[in-house]
């Protein structure tokens, strides 16, 4: 793989879109990229904020291990995809991009937790998914997690990745948000 670096990440990362963007998306309908553009799609026509759109449009690629450098995996202790995606992305984007992504597992075990009718509409395959992440979080997880800073943004993101899964539903192409992912790059 070629050296990241702040010059080439956003070619990087829509070369991943590219490539890998129709693969399917875990036992859903819609594709990789369709689960990830409508996020995005979701995320602006809330009206949240450049960063939020662009976790949102990046927040399941750490599905894509072998599209992350090794140094990047290394720092993971389990490599689970939000984890990878957040150490990945981490060197390249703030904390308001990064930290989201690396919390949108466990919003989900949160709000199932909190939320009595926030698991009726989780999909098949996210509920399969949230029994082997763990379950809902128990009382001490809850109040854990509600010490971050990101909580507002963690859940709002698990609602837009909720809701991205309707393959006909039409939405932007990635180079749309081309240049939103450009202007958060650390410079
Ligand atoms: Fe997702």
């Amino acid at each position: 793989m070629t050296k990241l670096s702040s010059q080439n990440i956003v070619n990087h990362i829509e070369d991943v879109f590219t490539r890998r963007g129709a693969e399917s998306y875990l036992g859903e309908d819609v594709t990789m990229a369709q689960h990830m553009l409508q996020a995005a799609q979701s995320a602006e026509k809330s009206g949240a904020e450049d960063s939020l759109i662009v976790a949102a449009l990046l927040h399941d690629i750490g599905h894509f291990k072998n599209e992350i450098p090794e140094t990047a995996l290394a720092k993971g202790k389990n490599n689970y995809h939000e984890e990878a995606g957040a150490n990945f992305l981490e060197d390249f984007f703030p904390s308001s991009v990064v930290e989201p992504i690396r919390q949108h597992v466990s919003a989900k075990r949160y709000l199932c937790a909190v939320k009595s009718d926030y698991f009726e509409h989780l999909s098949a395959a996210s509920v399969h998914s949230l029994n082997l992440q763990g379950g809902p979080m128990n009382e001490d997880e809850v109040r854990e997690f509600e010490k971050n800073d990101y909580l507002e943004q963690c859940l709002k993101l698990r609602y837009w990745d909720d809701d991205g899964k309707d393959p006909e539903r039409k939405h932007p192409p990635f180079s749309y948000y081309r240049p939103l992912i450009e202007s958060l790059v650390k410079r």
